[in-house]
């Protein structure tokens, strides 16, 4: 192992050409991964992909609600264009930032959307949505700096504000109040290292939204308690996707707030197209666009252009309206019969989500009901941290009825402890919804076999 010099301390040093007097050698490290890395979480719902394979190559048929991805074609007309970019030769290294007819594509959308003016210069294009997240991150906080986000919610924004050394400070959101917040629940939280305030409407995993009145509120504070420099991520993710006649509002559409705000969406969820890895951001000024982009040269140089066309069709085709209300109307009827099915079975409590494809029961009857909560509490202390009554129901679930859902701990860990939630995605047709309503219904009135679940100790986590 080679030797570092040691280096000298301010006002000590070493005159040119002088050789140290002692050297120190580094502390041998015995783990192959940084500390840093050990940091990082992850996405559950990807996680048990492995786990439900396990369950179908055993030739059982499981009921997905785990994914967060529409069970739906990509648009005919969409296809249509990335195929004949593809032939017309569209395929070699492009613009970092994002090409520009479909950036222009984005400024006019996001900017007739919002009532805001958006130049393309202020677009950047990321593989997906979820890329921003973590960039954002490394782009605004230096360790200690503090990030606000909503939880429950997207597991990606506590995992990598904790992967930077920011500090998570999560939002947490209350089921009285529709899982949405105001100002009032927002202030104490903003101090001088507030760097990031995520918002996420209409949220995943809940499916909560929020109105216009609400975001003023919020934005109020955030004028009043947060230095001009502190960026508001929000992400937009499911503007497209509202039921009962809610409107998509956007925090950047309000007084003083543009020049604040990053605002995200892409094509995963609007044109049900997560293979598509299109996702973009406008930032508040040309010049944070371009740090942007260089991470992304310093990254994965630039998204695929074929797709970036069809992007750009996506956003601008007036066929891609009818695509996104068909889903819609096929999102709200599956939420009406699974809301219904859910709160039918005792111990279950479930809302109407205003948004998004999630459904976000309370599931803390069920859970004593169970007996799960016992049964964690009995667990050896080593493995109790790493599960939870909710994520105890969530495997017996999978593992003995075939039914995927997501625990509550997946979606913000930080004061997770005692709420009892399993998110359910209904983004899978309609007779596999029903199917799982009733094995979660026989599953819910199986104690004996949740308790000899618990004894074969095999999947608790
Ligand atoms: C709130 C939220 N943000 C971002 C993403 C990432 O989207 P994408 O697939 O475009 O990366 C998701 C995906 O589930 C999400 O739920």
């Amino acid at each position: 192992m080679t030797a570092h010099p040691i280096v000298p301390r301010p006002g000590r040093a070493l005159r040119k050409g002088a050789v140290p007097a002692r050297t120190i050698k580094p502390k041998a490290r015995t783990s192959l991964y940084s500390a840093q890395i050990g940091l990082l979480g992850s996405e559950n719902a990807f996680r048990i992909g492995p786990q439900i394979k396990v369950l179908e190559d055993r030739g059982l048929k499981v009921i997905k609600c785990n994914l967060g991805e529409p069970d739906f074609p990509l648009a005919a007309h969409i296809a249509e264009e990335v195929k004949s970019q593809i032939d017309l030769g569209l395929t070699h290294y492009c613009d970092p930032q994002g090409i520009l007819p479909l950036r222009e594509a984005i400024a006019r959308t996001v900017a007739q959307r919002r009532g805001i003016e958006v130049t393309p210069e202020r677009v950047v294009v990321f593989p997906g949505a979820k890329p921003p997240i973590g960039l954002a991150m490394q782009a605004y906080c230096d360790p200690g700096d503090e990030v606000i986000y909503p939880s429950p919610g997207f597991p990606i924004y506590e995992s990598f504000a904790t992967y930077v050394g920011a500090r998570p400070r999560p939002l947490h959101l209350r089921e009285e109040t529709d899982f949405s917040f105001g100002g009032r629940d927002l202030a104490p939280l903003i101090n001088p290292r507030t760097r990031i305030i995520i918002l996420n409407f209409p949220s995943n995993p809940t499916g909560g939204v929020v109105t216009r009145e609400q975001l003023g509120d919020i934005a109020d504070v955030i004028k009043r308690k947060a230095p001009a420099q502190v960026r508001v991520y929000s992400d937009e993710i499911y503007e497209d996707i509202l039921f009962d006649g809610n409107r998509h509002h956007s925090i950047a559409s309000l007084p003083g707030m543009d020049e604040r705000t990053i605002i995200v969406s892409g094509v995963s969820k609007s044109y049900a197209w997560t293979g598509g890895r299109v996702g973009w951001a406008v930032f508040p000024t040309a010049d944070e666009a371009a740090v942007f982009k260089n991470l992304n040269i310093n990254y994965f140089s630039c998204v695929p252009a074929y797709n970036q066309m069809g992007a750009r069709t996506a956003l601008e085709s007036p066929l891609s309206q009818a695509s996104i209300a068909r889903m819609c109307e096929a999102f709200a009827e599956r939420r009406d019969l699974m809301v219904a099915g859910l709160n039918a079975i005792p111990g279950i409590r479930c809302r109407n989500p205003g948004g998004a494809f999630y459904l976000f029961p309370n599931i803390a009857g069920l859970c004593e009901h169970l007996g799960a909560i016992g049964a964690h509490r009995k667990l050896p202390i080593k493995d109790r941290g790493r599960t939870s009554p909710s994520t105890l129901v969530q495997m017996f679930l999978l593992w003995q009825y075939q039914v995927a859902t997501m625990d509550r701990r997946s979606f913000g860990r930080i004061g997770s402890d005692g709420l009892h939630y399993l998110r359910l995605s209904i983004a899978t047709g309609l007779e596999d919804l029903k199917t799982g309503l009733q094995r979660m219904r026989a599953a819910a009135a199986d104690r004996d076999g949740f308790q000899s679940f618990i004894r074969e100790g095999k999947h608790l986590w």
